[in-house]
């Protein structure tokens, strides 16, 4: 009968059940059922979050809270929908401006994670630079279509480090073609060290920077990062 039982399992992929069933005491056939169920569903949720985990490949980060003080939110939105991923349910974009070691980035994966935890949402952290490479690589191997098609599953897309080395023409073009496609269709989170008017630098064409601002900015909150860097609050700590 064991065997039977693990057959069905297997077939209807109840695979906490397969592993688990002859552990699980119960007072009656109900409360029993009851129990597989609910670690089933369980244990299927963990599964869900690890493996967006896995897709999203976010930054380590600390564990320490994530300060506030010195960041300027805009009006319209808040710390609450900002940090826990809100915004993404309007397909609203973020851009988060502002000198090295002052946050942006962590903000970007806290974000990432409570909207992985909280909505199940599909996120997928970029710096720039590597997904321009990757986007060229594609092109080159004829897979730009299948790439783009994974980004437009996403629900958020973080670019971030936006300003730290110029595109050449293709790499401009390639991230503006998944800027155009997120366009309205999902969230951007991006950060950068550059205000808009030096964008130019990044993209080299100022039609194709005024094309890509036109875009993000829209539906967009900027937030301002406006402290010293941790980083070397944390290096003289560490001292
Ligand atoms: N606002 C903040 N609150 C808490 N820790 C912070 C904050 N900003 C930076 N840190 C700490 O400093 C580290 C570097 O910040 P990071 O997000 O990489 O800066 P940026 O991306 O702006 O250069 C973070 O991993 C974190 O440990
Ligand atoms: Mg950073």
């Amino acid at each position: 009968m064991e065997e039977q039982i693990v057959a069905y399992a297997k077939r209807l992929k109840l695979s906490w059940i397969k592993e688990n069933f002859n552990q699980v005491e119960a007072d009656s056939h109900q409360e029993y059922l009851l129990k597989l169920f609910e670690e089933e569903v369980k244990n299927r949720e963990e599964r869900k979050v690890n493996l967006l985990l896995k897709q999203a490949q976010l930054p380590k980060t600390g564990q320490q809270p994530f300060q506030w003080e010195h960041i300027q939110i805009p009006q319209g939105i808040d710390r609450a929908t900002i940090q826990n991923g809100a915004f993404i349910h309007e397909k609203e974009n973020l851009i988060l401006y502002g000198g090295v070691g002052t946050g942006k980035t962590y903000l970007a994966t806290l974000i990432s994670l409570n909207a992985i935890h909280r909505f199940g949402s599909r996120v997928k952290f970029y710096t720039v630079a590597s997904l321009v490479n990757k986007l060229i690589e594609a092109n080159q191997q004829g897979t730009l279509q299948k790439l783009i098609k994974q980004i437009e599953k996403l629900d958020l897309l973080v670019l971030d480090e936006l300003g730290y080395i110029p595109l050449h023409k293709e790499g401009a073009e390639l991230l503006f073609q998944v800027i155009s496609m997120c366009y309205e269709s999902k969230s951007i989170v991006i950060t950068t060290n550059l205000q808009f008017g030096q964008w130019n630098h990044v993209f080299g064409d100022p039609v194709l920077t005024e094309a890509v601002i036109d875009r993000l900015i829209h539906h967009s909150h900027l937030l301002l990062f406006t402290g010293e860097s941790f980083r070397y609050k944390e290096s003289l700590l560490h001292e």
